[in-house]
C-alpha cells in the first residue's frame, strides 16, 4: 500500500555556498531516499529551503558591510541553483525570510505562549558596550569549558560538539569589537525542556529502528538532564516575537528554522493549487515524517523540535531522523574558512553530477566519519561506472545494434545460466530495496553495481562473439538477458545516477508516462523486437591530469586563504577518532616515568634512544622526536609511556614501549606529563 511521506533536509544557512560536506550530510542521502520512495509509488513531498535568520547570517553581512537581506538573497539563489544542477529533487525550496514563514512561526510561538508553555525570565547576558548590543550565540567566542578549545562559540563548541550558553565560556570575547563584554540584564522566553524529559526519554526509547549514532547522542543529552532553553534573542534580524511587550526581540533561529519545514510545505501546497494540501502531511497521523540532517543538528531535531511539536499538539512527530556523521576531505576536516573544501558549484564546472553522486554514495558517513579523496573518486568513476556499468551497457547495445538489427532478441530455450541471471533481477531488487528502507545507501549502491558486475561477467562467460557464428539462438538469449539486466539497472540505479539512467531509459524506449516504478523492473521488462536506439557511452573515464588539477586547486585555495590570514581561529584539528569501548581502553597500560638519558640514533634524523625510569624497571624506548627536542635537554623530563606495547625493533635496537606525545595542530610534538610518581598507572 502506498504511503504518505514527508521528507525534509536540514535548511542550510544562506550565508555561503554549499560544499561536499553539506551534500554528504543531508542532501544526497535525502534525495536518494526520496527518489527511491517515488519509484516505490509512495506519495512523497520533499522539502528544504534556506535558513535565513540567526547570527551566521548577520555576521556574514557585518563582514561585507551589506544588509542581512543582501546576504540571504545572494546565497538563497546560489544554493537553490546548485541543488537543482546537482539533481537534488526538492518539491519545494523555501526560505525563512518569507511572509508565510513569519506568520506560521509567530502563530506557533503564540500557541505555545497561550498554552503557558514558556517561562519568562530576566537574566544577565553579555553586552558589547561599543557596539551597543547584546551578544547572542556566535557573536561571542571563548574557551570551551568542556574541552578547552579556545575558539568555541557562545552556543556551541565546534570541536567537541557541546551545546553551550555564552555565560559558560571562559574568557569571552565579542566578535564585533574584540573586547571583553559586560553583563547586563535582559528578559527572554524559555522553553523548559525538563518538562518534556520523561516523555522524550520514552519516545526515544521506542525508536529501535533509529541509527545508533542518533539514539546514542539523544540518550547522552537525556542522561545529562534537559534544561530550559531560551527561544528568543535580542537581535534586529529574525522573526519578531509576536507579543506587545517584546520590542527588539526576535525568535531564536533554532526555534524558527525547523518551523520552516512547515511553512515551506504550506507554500508548496499553495503553489500546486491545493492550499489545504499541506495539512495531510503535517496533521495526519499516517504521514511518515523523516528529517535528514548532519550530526551537529541532532539535538535540535530529536529533542528540541519534538518537544516544541508535542507542546503545540497539532503536528505529527518525526518517524525517523537518519543523521549522518561528518565527511572529511583528503584526510583533513573540511573547513570553509581555511579554503579546505570542494564547492558544489565549482565541481559542476568540471564534472557531471552523476559521477559525484555515485562516488559520494559509496562513501557516505552513515555510521562514522568518512573521507572524500579525489583519487578514490577517480577509481569509483573509472572502475565501477565506466568499466563495469558503462562497459556492460556498451557491449549490450553494440551487439544488439550490429547483429540484431537494433531490436531486442527473443528468449528461446534459455539455459540455466540465462535463467539464473534473470532471477538475479528480482533478488537484487529485494536487496537494494531493503538497503534503502534502512537508510543504508552505501549498501544500496554496492548491491546495484554488483548486478552490473554479474551482467558483465555473464557477457564475458557466454562469449556472444563466438555464439553469433556457431549458435545464434544462444547469442540471442545472451543479448536478451543482458538487455533485461540493463533495463532493470536503469531503474535500480536511478536514485543514485539519475541522468545516466534517464539516457539509458530513453535509448531503451522505456519512457512510459515519465516515471518507471520499481515494480516494473523485472525480467520481462523489455518486449522482444522492441527497438534500441543509438546511445553515447554512459561514462567517460576521468584522466589522471584532471584529478591532479583538482588537488592542485584545493591546495592553492587553502594556501591563498592562509596567506591572506583568513584561517585565524580555525586551526586544523585532527578529526575525532572512532568511539571505543571501555574494555578497549582498559587494555592499554599507561605508566608515568622519568627520562634518565637520551641520545641520537646513528643514521636517523628523527629517532632518539631514550632510557626511561618506570619506577619498577627501566626501559629503552625509541621515539621520533629528534626534530623537536635535543637529547641533552631531556634528562629529568616527566613522561607517560604505553608500557604494554609489543616490543619493536628499529634500526637494530628494540624499543620497549612508546612515549606519549601530543601533536599540536601546527604539527609540533610535545610531551604528555604527569606529576605522579614513576610507575603510576593511568586510568
Ligand atoms: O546547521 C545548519 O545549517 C542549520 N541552518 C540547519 C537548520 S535545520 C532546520 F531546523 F531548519
Ligand atoms: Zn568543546
Amino acid at each position: 500500500m502506498s504511503k504518505r511521506i514527508l521528507v525534509t533536509a536540514a535548511l542550510p544557512y544562506a550565508n555561503g555556498p554549499l560544499h561536499l560536506g553539506h551534500l554528504a550530510g543531508a542532501y544526497l542521502p535525502s534525495d536518494l531516499y526520496v527518489r527511491y520512495k517515488r519509484l516505490k509509488g509512495d506519495e512523497v513531498v520533499f522539502i528544504c529551503g534556506s535558513d535565513e535568520h540567526g547570527v551566521p547570517i548577520t555576521i556574514a553581512a557585518d563582514k561585507e558591510g551589506v544588509t542581512p537581506q543582501d546576504i540571504v538573497d545572494r546565497y538563497h539563489a546560489i544554493n537553490k541553483k546548485a541543488f537543482e544542477d546537482f539533481g537534488i529533487s526538492f518539491d519545494y525550496y523555501g526560505r525563512t525570510s518569507s511572509e508565510t514563514h513569519k506568520r506560521i512561526s509567530q502563530d506557533f510561538f503564540k500557541t505555545l505562549h497561550n498554552k503557558g508553555v514558556f517561562t519568562r525570565k530576566k537574566e544577565e547576558q553579555f553586552f558589547d558596550v561599543s557596539a551597543g548590543m547584546f551578544l547572542a550565540d556566535r557573536y561571542i567566542k571563548g574557551t570551551c569549558p568542556k574541552c578547552g578549545y579556545e575558539e568555541a562559540y557562545g552556543d556551541q563548541c565546534e570541536k567537541c560538539g557541546a551545546s553551550l550558553s555564552p555565560s559558560e565560556l571562559i574568557n569571552p570575547v565579542s566578535m564585533l569589537s574584540g573586547e571583553t563584554p559586560e553583563l547586563r540584564e535582559t528578559e527572554h522566553w524559555y522553553i523548559p525542556l525538563g518538562n518534556y524529559q520523561e516523555w522524550l526519554a520514552k519516545w526515544i526509547d521506542e525508536k529501535t529502528d533509529w541509527k545508533p549514532n542518533v539514539t546514542g547522542q539523544c540518550k547522552s543529552w537525556l542522561d545529562a538532564g534537559l534544561n530550559e532553553r531560551a527561544v528568543t534573542r535580542d537581535l534586529k534580524w529574525g522573526v519578531p516575537v509576536p507579543l506587545d511587550d517584546a520590542e527588539g526581540k526576535v525568535l531564536y533561529v533554532w526555534f524558527d528554522a525547523p518551523i520552516g519545514y512547515i511553512s515551506a510545505t504550506v507554500e508548496w501546497a499553495a503553489q500546486i493549487g491545493d492550499p489545504e494540501g499541506w495539512k495531510m502531511f503535517w496533521q495526519d497521523e499516517d504521514t511518515e515524517l523523516i528529517h535528514f540532517i548532519g550530526k551537529d543538528n541532532i539535538v535540535f531535531h530529536c529533542i528540541m523540535f519534538p518537544a516544541m511539536l508535542k507542546a503545540h499538539g497539532d503536528y505529527v512527530l518525526p518517524k525517523n531522523v537518519p543523521a549522518n556523521e561528518f565527511l572529511n576531505l583528503e584526510g583533513k576536516k573540511l573547513s570553509t574558512s581555511r579554503g579546505w573544501a570542494v564547492w558544489l558549484h565549482e565541481y559542476l564546472e568540471d564534472f557531471e553530477p552523476d559521477l559525484l553522486r555515485y562516488a559520494l554514495t559509496t562513501s557516505l558517513p552513515e555510521t562514522k566519519d568518512s573521507d572524500f579523496v579525489w583519487k578514490e573518486f577517480q577509481g569509483k568513476v573509472n572502475n565501477d561506472l565506466a568499466d563495469v556499468f558503462g562497459n556492460f551497457v556498451f557491449r549490450t547495445f553494440s551487439f544488439i545494434h550490429r547483429f540484431f538489427d537494433s531490436r531486442i532478441p527473443e528468449l528461446k530455450n534459455p539455459n540455466k545460466q540465462d535463467l539464473d541471471l534473470l532471477d538475479e533481477i528480482e533478488k537484487h531488487a529485494k536487496l537494494i530495496s531493503a538497503s534503502y528502507e534502512k537508510f543504508r545507501f552505501k549498501d544500496a549502491a554496492s548491491h546495484t553495481i554488483n548486478l552490473a558486475r554479474l551482467g558483465n561477467r555473464y557477457f564475458t562467460e557466454k562469449e556472444p562473439w563466438h555464439s553469433r557464428k556457431n549458435n545464434l539462438e544462444d547469442c540471442a538469449n545472451t543479448l536478451h538477458v543482458c538487455a533485461q539486466i540493463t533495463a532493470a539497472l536503469s531503474v535500480f540505479f536511478s536514485p543514485i545516477i539519475p541522468d545516466a539512467c534517464d539516457r539509458l531509459q530513453k535509448a531503451l524506449n522505456l519512457e512510459i508516462n515519465g516515471l518507471l516504478l520499481w515494480e516494473e523492473a523485472h525480467k520481462n521488462m523489455l518486449k522482444a523486437s522492441s527497438v534500441v536506439e543509438e546511445m553515447e557511452i554512459l561514462f567517460k573515464k576521468v584522466e589522471d591530469d584532471i584529478i591532479e588539477k583538482q588537488l592542485q586547486k584545493l591546495l592553492e585555495k587553502s594556501s591563498s586563504v592562509s596567506a591572506a590570514g583568513n584561517d585565524a581561529g580555525d586551526k586544523s584539528y585532527e578529526p575525532l577518532r572512532d568511539i571505543i569501548t571501555y574494555d578497549d581502553f582498559a587494555k592499554l597500560d599507561f605508566r608515568t616515568g622519568i627520562i634518565l638519558k637520551a641520545e641520537k640514533m646513528k643514521k636517523s634524523k628523527k629517532l632518539l634512544r631514550i632510557e626511561v625510569d618506570l619506577g619498577f624497571e627501566k626501559r629503552t624506548v625509541l621515539s621520533g622526536i629528534a626534530e623537536f627536542y635535543k637529547p641533552e635537554e631531556l634528562s629529568g623530563q616527566k613522561v607517560v609511556v604505553v608500557a604494554n606495547l609489543a616490543p619493536r625493533k628499529m634500526m637494530g635496537t628494540e624499543s620497549e614501549g612508546m612515549i606519549l606525545m601530543a601533536e599540536n595542530p601546527d604539527g609540533g610534538l610535545r610531551f604528555v606529563e604527569s606529576d605522579a610518581e614513576p610507575g603510576a598507572l593511568l586510568s
